[in-house]
């Protein structure tokens, strides 16, 4: 098995069309050995797509990719030792929990003491040791992705996929299935690639993450850098609860529509300005003027853990949310406050969405 230096997944310049239509425009991706990388975007944007080129059930138009230094067109599925573990289940109904997970050991020829062993040691990991003998009807959709899971891991893959695995599950499930995912590919060391559609999903559980859009890969980067530093506003927007301001930017200023000005050098142009709906808070006597804008409250939406506020800006109607501390000052639904933010909290994007401040 190769460990050397270079990444473990390499994907290069993929593309897929489906007749005229391009699911995948050019997407290349890496993944060290261990990692766990998620690919992030909205229904449609092509994550099965990849995954499935990535298992060998598709073919790329063009690109390639390699696993382990070796490249893997033309491999077929079963010769990439590939786990994979997908939303809707896919595990035999027909076998036992126990059947299930020695399903691909059997197909390798392993030695049947050690199908034994590692089945039994895969349904610990899983925490279905009780269920071995029984059949998937008699399952919940949680103990049914734990045997798909523990299927997929038995025979020690080189690469773990993941599609949506958890999609099926209620959000209590949800949370405690990845958190045990996370676990388990932490500690087997495998590298993984994890699709969902749920940001929040993503950020708790990935090394790093692939925010795709239509094809395309518009940022890579840590969980932490894709929320706080991210470089395209639809990844702004994907991820996270962001207030859009309209603006102009000239003579080294942008000003808001709503009333707020921050320096800005980029050349004169229209730009919106996003704020994360948790950097918004009242105005306190020392927050600069040009920092502060006056809003409308116009629903309180308690939370538990915060408080939303719904605003309307004074002087353009723009919609504002603001996300504040539940043991903080009460806001009144029809009264108006000054609302303050850090300059340093604010993206600003051009209006094709790149990245200006
Ligand atoms: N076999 C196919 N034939 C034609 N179009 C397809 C096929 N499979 C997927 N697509 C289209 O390709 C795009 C990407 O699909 P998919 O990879 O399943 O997206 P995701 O998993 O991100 O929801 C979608 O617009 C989908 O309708
Ligand atoms: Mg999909």
């Amino acid at each position: 098995m190769n460990r050397g230096p270079g990444p473990h997944l390499w994907i290069d310049r993929v593309v897929k069309r489906y007749g005229s239509f391009t699911a995948l425009d050019g997407v290349s991706l890496t993944a060290s050995r261990g990692e766990l990388l998620t690919l992030l975007g909205p229904s449609g944007c092509g994550k099965t797509t990849l995954l499935r080129i990535i298992a060998g059930f598709l073919q790329p138009d063009a690109g390639q990719v390699s696993l382990a230094g070796r490249g893997l067109n033309g491999v077929p599925p079963n010769a990439r030792n590939l786990g994979m573990v997908f939303q809707n289940y896919a595990i035999f109904p027909h076998l036992s929990v126990a059947e299930n997970v020695a399903y691909g050991l059997r197909a390798r020829g392993i030695a049947s003491s050690e199908i034994v062993r590692r089945v039994a040691e895969a349904l610990a990991r899983v925490r279905l040791a009780q269920f071995a003998d029984r059949f998937p009807d008699a399952l919940s959709g949680g103990q049914k992705q734990r045997v798909g899971l523990a299927r997929a891991m038995v025979i020690e893959p080189e690469l773990l996929l993941l599609d949506e695995p958890l999609s099926n599950l209620d959000a209590k499930l949800r949370i405690e299935m990845r958190q045990e995912i996370r676990l388990m590919q932490r500690e087997l060391g495998i590298t993984t690639v994890y699709v969902t559609h749920d940001q929040e999903e993503a950020l708790a559980i990935s090394d790093r993450i692939a925010v795709m859009d239509r094809g395309r890969i518009l940022q890579v980067g840590t969980p932490r850098e894709i929320y706080e530093q991210p470089t395209h506003a639809f990844v702004a927007d994907f991820i996270g609860g962001c207030n859009w301001f309209e603006g102009t930017v000239s003579n080294g200023e942008l000003r808001l529509a709503a009333g707020p000005r921050l320096a800005c050098s980029a050349a004169p142009q229209t730009a919106r300005l996003a704020l994360r709906w948790e950097d918004l808070r009242p105005a306190r006597e020392t927050d600069p003027p040009q920092s502060c804008l006056a809003a409308r409250v116009a629903m309180v939406s308690y939370l538990g853990h915060r408080v939303r506020l719904h605003l309307r800006a004074c002087q353009d109607d723009t919609e504002i949310h603001a996300d504040l501390p539940s043991h903080g000052e009460l806001h009144m639904e029809g009264t108006t406050a000054l609302f303050a933010f850090d300059p340093q909290r604010a993206r600003v994007f051009a209006s094709d969405g790149t990245r200006l401040l």
